[in-house]
């Protein structure tokens, strides 16, 4: 199995009812280990860039609106096929449709308001990790 980092993002919705450690300790059950974090707020333009691919979907104005809304916690998750096993971690993106124990199904509020975002993909998160985080501030 390779080992791979992934971004993950903890969003507004979860951050306001201080589920950070909940969401944590999620990852970290699954042997995913958490090799750099940060709290920031974002500003809507910064969500815009970052969600950019959805520029032309209906939600996109709502979805910057709502990243910008309050504090984010990004984070590089690191582990033996991290990318794909922190989307098993996180459920589906509409919670109502999301496996029982995943993130989303424990704690989503709604597909657009659903607490984590993970990259879908090698090439996305390397471009995802490289928009928050410096080489030097990841320490595997
Ligand atoms: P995420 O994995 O962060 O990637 C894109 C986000 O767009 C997704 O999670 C949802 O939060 C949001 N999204 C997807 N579909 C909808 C929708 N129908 N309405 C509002 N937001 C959506």
């Amino acid at each position: 199995m390779a080992t791979e980092r992934t971004l993950s993002i903890i969003k507004p919705d979860a951050t306001k009812r201080n589920l950070t450690g909940k969401i944590n300790a999620k990852f970290e059950e699954a042997g995913l280990t958490i090799v750099a974090q940060k709290r920031i707020h974002l500003t809507k333009a910064q969500a815009g860039e970052f969600y950019k691919v959805h520029a032309e979907r209906p939600f996109y104005d709502e979805l910057c609106e709502f990243m910008a809304s309050a504090p984010v916690v990004v984070q590089v998750l690191e582990g033996d096929n991290a990318i794909a096993k922190n989307r098993e971690v996180m459920g589906a993106t509409n919670p109502a449709d999301a496996a029982p124990g995943t993130i989303r199904a424990e704690f989503a509020e709604s597909v657009g308001e659903n607490s984590v975002h993970g990259s879908d993909a090698a090439e996305t998160a390397a471009e995802e990790i490289a928009y928050f985080f410096a080489g030097i501030e990841i320490v595997g």
